[in-house]
């Protein structure tokens, strides 16, 4: 049978920004189950959850403190096999987030640990070490973690313990089969309630040289894989052994039928990357590649080309990605002339440089067209539908990024992308909920609402609809053929199936239109040009 992931469209749901149920400010399972139409008609295949499990929320439910439950504030286990249920009677495939590499500080494990003192088995569970230094007041490593400060943290009895993230974040130890033989179990216990699959929190961690001595790293300011290419032979990340763990788990994730399926996250160049997706690992990665790749058109050959071929390489298909809940709003990235700065950019309030924003949302409609042509699955964050830009100018004191507290207030961090989502031009929370949203809403976000686009026929929302119905269609092959006549600087030129021919021209200046009728256009066209900054799917015999 064919792989239903090989040409699927996720959405991703960022569930306490989705929909709140209850009036309590934060979004939850019921509210996600209330909105199952709108994901149905939008025309995606199905939804990737982030966390929503109990956690005490130090890093968007990336601190989990129980991986086999739903957080309190966001429903109950009931609420979510309804949502589920409800969602496959819909066809809409549903995957979570699992998160290996570390658990929550108040997960039950870490907290035995820390009573359990120095040498015991407890603390075998996660990477406890001596200090360096007479006393070892100094952390046995110069290691940072991703969010700013020393990725090791002292406990009142002296030893430190390893976090890649927030201090809350406690890493985990897999060479200790106890670990393995929970994941097995948290994997099985999920897909045994009928979820479909897995989206997998830092793929590429989870498997540490702890040997002695510890190695020191090159530091490299700010760095997510630009500190793996300073440091080749990363002693935390993309080591050998982390391989072992994803054979593994293809083994319990076949047990079931269909299989169940797996997108990894791992901030590698394709080239490593794929070694993740290799036929008896996972199935698929993000390709982060493109999502850095904004808007020039070299980049996107190079790596559209690069990441069919890696992928083809293993036998699986690219992602297609332009933003989640790391990383700035799009339509924002795209309004800022090339090379910002974005945390400088955040930390001037979204004020310096000013964005374009009516560039940024222009080329974004263009953006959409381009990557649901590509052959293989896209991912759509919340919000990417409806054109949101990020909320740079949240107040300080309203931010809950870990980022923002351990960067030492220089690094504003995610909260810009994850401000609940506008359902309603106006009332309360723009009909987040009914009383209020955990972030600040911006004035004008009603907007961008559902209810504001819904009827309107060229907007970002309309776009989407019409763009996933077209691409139901034309899933015909995973092959990119560019067009040697076409494909010339700016102007990104391909056919997708033999009949489908794509252009987007990344620059300023119209360039004609070959013959073809208009499937879809992401600005309204006039005569037989392509505008700059737009893109266009044209059907026409080659
Ligand atoms: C990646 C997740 O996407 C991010 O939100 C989180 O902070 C880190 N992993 C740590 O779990």
């Amino acid at each position: 049978m064919q792989q239903w992931w090989r040409d699927a469209v996720l959405y991703q749901i960022y569930p306490r920004s989705f929909a709140d149920s209850n009036g309590d400010g934060i979004g939850d399972i019921p509210g996600i189950t209330s909105r199952l139409d709108h994901i149905a008609a939008l025309g995606v295949n199905g939804v990737w959850l982030s966390p929503f499990y109990p956690s005490p929320w130090a890093d968007g439910g990336y601190d989990v403190a129980d991986f086999r439950g739903v957080d309190p504030a966001l429903g109950t286990l009931d609420d979510f096999d309804a949502m589920v249920r409800k969602a496959h009677k819909r066809r809409l495939k549903v995957m979570i987030d699992i998160v290996p590499n570390h658990t929550s500080e108040a997960h039950p494990w870490f907290q035995e640990a820390l009573a359990a003192g120095p040498g015991s088995p407890a603390r075998e569970r996660y990477v406890f070490r001596d200090g360096r230094g007479e006393n070892g007041e100094e952390p046995p490593t110069n290691w940072r973690s991703t969010f700013g400060g020393p990725a090791w943290s002292r406990t009142s009895d002296g030893q430190w313990y390893l976090h890649m993230f927030a201090p809350e974040q406690p890493d985990l130890n897999w060479d200790d089969d106890r670990v393995r033989e929970e994941f097995r179990g948290i994997l099985r216990f999920w897909a045994d309630r009928g979820v479909d699959g897995f989206r997998i929190d830092v793929a590429y961690a989870l498997v540490k040289d702890m040997d002695e001595p510890l190695r020191d790293l090159v530091p490299v300011e700010g760095g997510r894989f630009e500190d793996i290419l300073a440091n080749p032979d990363h002693p935390l990340l993309d080591r050998p052994g982390v391989h072992e763990v994803y054979r593994d788990w293809r083994r319990v994730l076949s047990e079931y039928d269909p299989p169940r399926a797996t997108v990894a996250e791992v901030w590698l160049p394709s080239d490593r990357r794929v070694r993740y997706t290799r036929p008896d690992e996972l199935d698929q990665a993000f390709n982060f590649e493109f999502l850095e790749a904004r808007w020039d058109a070299d980049t996107y050959r190079q790596v559209i080309d690069a990441s069919l071929r890696d992928a083809r390489s293993v036998s699986t298909v690219p992602t297609w990605v332009i933003g989640n809940h790391d990383v700035v709003r799009p339509v924002s990235v795209l309004s800022l002339p090339p090379g910002t700065d974005q945390r400088a950019w955040l930390l001037s309030d979204g004020r310096e440089p000013e964005p374009d924003l009516a560039l940024g949302e222009r080329r974004a409609r263009a953006l959409a067209l381009l990557k649901l042509a590509l052959p293989g699955s896209a991912y759509i964050y919340q919000g990417e539908e409806l054109g949101l830009p990020e909320v740079a100018d949240l107040p300080a004191d309203a931010l809950e990024d870990p980022r923002w507290v351990n960067s030492g207030r220089t690094d504003k961090g995610r909260d810009g992308c994850r401000v609940p989502l506008p359902w309603n031009t106006g009332g309360p929370s723009f009909g987040f909920g009914s009383n209020g949203s955990w972030l600040p809403q911006p004035s004008w976000w009603g907007r961008y609402s559902v209810e504001a686009q819904a009827d309107v026929p060229d907007s970002m929302l309309r776009l989407y609809q019409e763009v996933l119905t077209l691409r139901e269609n034309c899933a015909v092959d995973e092959e990119v053929r560019w067009d040697r006549r076409l494909d010339q600087g700016p102007v990104l030129a391909f056919w997708r199936g033999g009949y489908v021919l794509v252009m987007v021209n990344t620059g300023e200046v119209p360039v004609p239109l070959p013959e073809g009728e208009v499937m879809v256009a992401s600005v309204p066209l006039e005569g037989r040009t392509l505008p700059g900054n737009s893109a266009v799917w044209l059907h026409r015999e080659p």
